[in-house]
């Protein structure tokens, strides 16, 4: 198992999904968490079940500044940070013909502003630590353009290009910065889908190589190795979590 003791970590979004199942990973590994989201209630909730001195920092990250806002809050309460998992993000189902300039602002102020902007506002600090880890959460519509979601496959496209040139600017500086594409994760993310589309779910689990929807667990996995000395000489990286989806053949054998 990774040692993370001593380690400072950073987890947007950690109040359910992917981001509670990272920020518990983490903890395990013996880091020190500061779970961040909007949701007292659900922060509450992931951090009594934390070990080490976890932190709730809340925050709505849909605003301007918000992400510089984050990151000034965050260097106050802990000083300085090793790992940073931008996971916070919203979904963004909307075909051509109804996607508004309201819509596509939303969803690039979370996914894509706000993220960049916490890690520009976090990053000097791991350089000062001796080095760190940024991970991204972006998503296999970065990979495979989804039908109806054009916004959302701009905003992680976005996060993978500069997860890219992030990794260039700051590889020197020892921060090495990758992400990982999650693929269909059971998570409250689908909760209107699964309500709205019938025969969605299915149909989408019928593209999986392996055959089942993945869990919060089988992305913080990777979180872990990617905030780990395991991943030490990776930057720069796009790693899709998705059980073969993206960029593995699903169809039936012929014949
Ligand atoms: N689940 C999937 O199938 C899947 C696939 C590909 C990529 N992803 C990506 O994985 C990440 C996590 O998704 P998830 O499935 O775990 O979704 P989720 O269960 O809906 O969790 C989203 C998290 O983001 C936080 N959040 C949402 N809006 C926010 C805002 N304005 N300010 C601050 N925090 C906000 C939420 O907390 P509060 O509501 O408490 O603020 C929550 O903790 C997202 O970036 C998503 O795009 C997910």
């Amino acid at each position: 198992m990774s040692d993370m003791r001593g380690k400072i970590a950073v987890v947007t979004g950690a109040s359910r999904g992917i981001g509670e199942a990272s920020a518990r990973a983490l903890d395990a590994a013996g880091a020190r968490v500061v779970l961040s989201g909007r949701t007292m209630s659900d922060l509450e909730r992931v951090a009594n079940d934390l070990a080490n001195e976890p932190m709730i920092l809340q925050a709505d990250l849909s605003p301007p500044r918000a992400g510089t806002a984050l990151a000034e809050r965050v260097i106050a309460s802990v000083g300085g940070v090793d790992i940073l998992v931008n996971n916070a993000g919203i979904p963004m189902r909307r075909t051509p013909d109804l996607l508004t300039e309201e819509d596509f602002d939303r969803v690039f102020s979370i996914n894509v502003r706000s993220l960049l902007m916490l890690t520009l506002g976090l990053g000097p600090s791991m350089m000062e630590r001796g080095g760190g880890s940024v991970i991204n959460i972006s998503s296999i519509a970065s990979l495979r353009g989804p039908l109806g979601r054009v916004a959302y496959a701009g905003t992680k496209g976005a996060v993978d290009a500069m997860t890219r040139a992030l990794a260039a600017d700051w590889g020197p500086h020892g921060v090495r910065v990758n992400a990982i594409c999650p693929g269909l994760i059971a998570t409250a993310i689908w909760e209107n889908d699964r309500k709205n589309i019938p025969g969605l779910i299915e149909e989408l689990e019928g593209q999986i190589a392996l055959k089942r929807w993945g869990y919060g667990e089988d992305v913080a996995d990777v979180v872990l190795f990617f905030a780990s000395e395991a991943s030490r000489y990776m930057t720069g990286e796009v790693v899709a979590v998705d059980g073969g989806m993206a960029r593995v053949s699903s169809a039936p054998r012929p014949g």
